[in-house]
């Protein structure tokens, strides 16, 4: 960065991010390449970064691979383990992970911390945009931070709202929410998303932040709905999925009841829990939903005890993805399913077309071998399963019924 004609900054590229090789940081570096901005990205792990720098994706993402490997190749998007490269760009994202601890409390240093780590590079009358997932308070404890440090700088909490997979469509698709808690933050933070999407919706910090808790519980509250509902049926001996399929044919209100299936993944349940941390651990629904959700692999092992004996037989677990037609592992309800059958079965044997981990077993190999198969993630290359041994298919993609 140098000093311009008139004292002001000129900043050598558009936008840097910060967790910039992640899951959702890189592909909105890539989309932001694509619409011609110059793009850099700091991140802590160096095999991701040398993989960017290589003009390849360390991870599937649908439509990333040629932008990434264009903008790589003309240089307007670079990866470094640089801290120094925060100061690069008028406009900073933060878009680390905001996992949960292994007691469900939220971490509510994550965003500011990865600034506070950098601070030194910051430069005044940067915009800083927070994209990562927070806990309600953290972009007023990030502003906190920052004018402590003396830095006059904006802030805004801008929440991702893509589907791993589809960013490269979402993100030009969907509209931006922007929190801010002044005219001037909003405004800037609004001209910046411009040049991905035309609708953006003006929220206060805190409604937004809320705004995505909100949105991920939803879907992870709907998901327990759709399991109880399909663990109801089971126990009475019926299929769900032909319920479902009859409350939903031409009946809109209830178009959006899903099916039942593994809710699991690195967001739904930790952004549950962060809300249920926000209301004092007073969360009925939120609790509820994890119990269902997390509950369900236990529920499947013991119906499949009932039915079958299990000790004597080598059971094959189709799909460690925490969601069909994805290559990430991250708490899948997959391992929890396979470290119960490791306790009841023979012999357990996983496969995954989409992630390169071995331990597992080639899908073949697994059709030869088991007794009895679980599908653990739906992934279209299950659909038409060529095996006569028995399937347990919750989710209903082989179409031989839910019920196990
Ligand atoms: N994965 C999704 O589908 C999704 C969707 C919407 C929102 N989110 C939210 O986005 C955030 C990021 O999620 P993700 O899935 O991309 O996580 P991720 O773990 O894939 O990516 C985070 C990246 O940040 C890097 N990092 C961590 N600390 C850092 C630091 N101090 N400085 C620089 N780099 C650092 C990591 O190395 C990693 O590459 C989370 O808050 C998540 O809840 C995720």
């Amino acid at each position: 960065m140098v000093a311009g004609q008139a004292g002001t900054p000129v900043f050598p590229a558009d936008v840097v991010i910060i967790g910039g090789c992640g899951r959702v940081g890189l592909p909105f570096g890539v989309a932001l390449a694509s619409r011609g901005l110059s793009v850099r990205l700091y991140d802590l792990n160096e095999t991701a970064v040398a993989t960017v720098n290589e003009g390849r994706m360390p991870f599937a993402e649908d439509g990333a691979d040629e932008p990434l490997r264009a903008a790589a190749a003309d240089g307007s998007l670079r990866a470094t383990t640089d801290p120094a490269v925060v100061g690069a760009a008028e406009v900073l994202i933060v878009v680390v992970g905001t996992p949960v601890d292994e007691h469900l409390n939220p971490d509510l240093g994550a965003v500011p911390g990865a600034l506070d780590r950098c601070a030194g590079h910051l430069v005044d009358g940067q915009l800083i945009i927070l994209r990562s997932t927070v806990h309600p308070t953290v972009t007023a404890l990030t502003e906190r931070m920052l004018s402590k440090r003396g830095l006059r700088v904006d802030v805004a909490f801008c929440p991702e709202r893509i589907a791993e997979g589809h960013a490269m469509t979402e993100l030009f698709d969907l509209p931006q929410i922007v929190g801010a808690r002044t005219a001037r933050a909003g405004d800037r933070a609004e001209k910046f998303f411009r040049t991905l999407t035309d609708e953006i919706i003006r929220l206060e910090p805190e409604e937004a932040e809320l705004a995505k808790l909100f949105t991920n519980t939803w879907r992870y509250i709907k998901f327990a709905t759709a399991n109880q509902f399909w663990m109801m049926s089971n126990d009475y001996g019926l299929d769900f999925e032909r319920i479902r399929r009859a409350i939903r044919q031409d009946y809109p209100r209830a178009a959006d009841m899903p099916g039942a299936g593994f809710a699991a993944g690195p967001c739904l349940l930790k952004d549950t829990m962060q809300l249920a941390a926000f209301n004092q651990n007073k969360f009925v629904l939120g609790h509820s939903a994890m119990l269902i959700n997390e509950g369900l692999p236990l529920y499947v092992v013991s119906r499949l005890e009932e039915r079958f004996d299990l000790p004597s037989l080598t059971v094959g677990v189709l799909g460690m993805a925490f969601k069909a037609g994805s290559d990430d592992p991250r708490e899948s309800l997959s391992y929890k399913l396979r470290k119960i059958l490791l306790l009841k079965a023979n012999e357990t044997l996983c496969s995954d077309p989409y992630i390169a981990d071995e331990r597992f077993t080639p899908l073949d190999e697994v059709l030869a071998r088991a007794d009895l198969l679980i599908i653990a993630a739906p992934h279209p290359e299950y659909r038409d399963l060529a095996t006569d041994k028995p399937v347990a298919d919750l989710w209903g993609i082989t179409g031989r019924g839910t019920r196990i």
